[in-house]
């Protein structure tokens, strides 16, 4: 299988007044393209940070990301944040524990979001319609967010994060928020689009039922992997 994340000693440390936190701590990892890896550990031990490194959502203190072989973050190396913007384009789509749709934007909007961040990203209506149909959110396409249950929210985030077509999806905690039949429907979805389009799945959450999607599952333990 083909690498298409390469970390090694990936390191953050945040400083709190004279207080230093390694909150990644030198982490080395390789996942493969059409992996699912499920990120697990308990509150406050990296998971988030070391996604949003992965993510190219932060930059880190030290250490090396490659994505595809290209060099992202590296010793001596410095992106701007124009190209930064570019990679996080080309490569990923982002799904948060809280939704973050624009209230007064409809479902369509929101979704539609990106495209008008991102000039590479055209979405026709016909694109736009199988998206939303794979979601189950088709009928929803002109509601508001607060018309929605929070399950058809989530699913309205993840069409939004499918737009740009990604190679990698980061989640991060993605059904925090649901019931247990509602986290059945994102799973299931997340199942889904690994299997049809081959998409590589990033996912921190707290749900053992949940992580056992992952063919891989990596357990975080004070920024570390253990
Ligand atoms: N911006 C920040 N400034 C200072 N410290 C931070 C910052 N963000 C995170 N931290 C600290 O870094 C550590 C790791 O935080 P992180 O959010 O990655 O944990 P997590 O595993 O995602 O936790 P949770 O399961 O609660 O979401 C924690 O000790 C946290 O307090
Ligand atoms: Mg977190």
């Amino acid at each position: 299988m083909k690498s298409i994340i390469s970390v090694k000693n990936l390191t953050k440390i945040y400083e709190r007044g004279s207080e230093k936190i390694h909150a990644v701590d030198g982490v080395n990892l390789e996942i493969n393209q059409g992996d699912i890896v499920s990120v697990i550990g308990e509150s406050g031990s990296g998971k988030t940070t070391l996604v949003n490194l992965i993510g190219c959502l932060d930059n880190p203190t030290s250490g090396e990301l490659y994505l595809d072989g290209q060099q992202i973050f590296a010793q001596g190396v410095e992106l701007s944040e124009s190209k930064l913007t570019r990679i996080r384009s080309e490569f990923f789509g982002y799904v948060f524990q809280k939704f973050f749709l624009i209230p007064t934007l409809t479902v369509k909007e929101n979704i539609l979001l990106p495209s008008i961040f991102q000039s590479k990203v055209k979405t026709s209506e016909k694109e736009l319609d199988e998206i939303m149909t794979l979601l189950g959110i088709l009928k929803r396409k002109n509601h508001l967010p607060s018309e929605l249950s929070g399950g058809e929210m989530q699913r309205v985030a993840i069409a939004r994060a499918l737009v740009g077509k990604p190679k990698i999806l980061i989640a991060d905690e993605p059904t925090g928020n649901l019931d247990s039949k509602r986290s059945q429907e994102i799973k299931d979805l997340l199942i889904k689009l690994n299997k049809e389009f081959g998409i590589t799945i990033i996912m921190v959450t707290h749900s053992p039922e949940l992580a056992k999607i992952g063919n891989r599952m990596i357990e975080i333990k004070d920024g570390k992997i253990s």
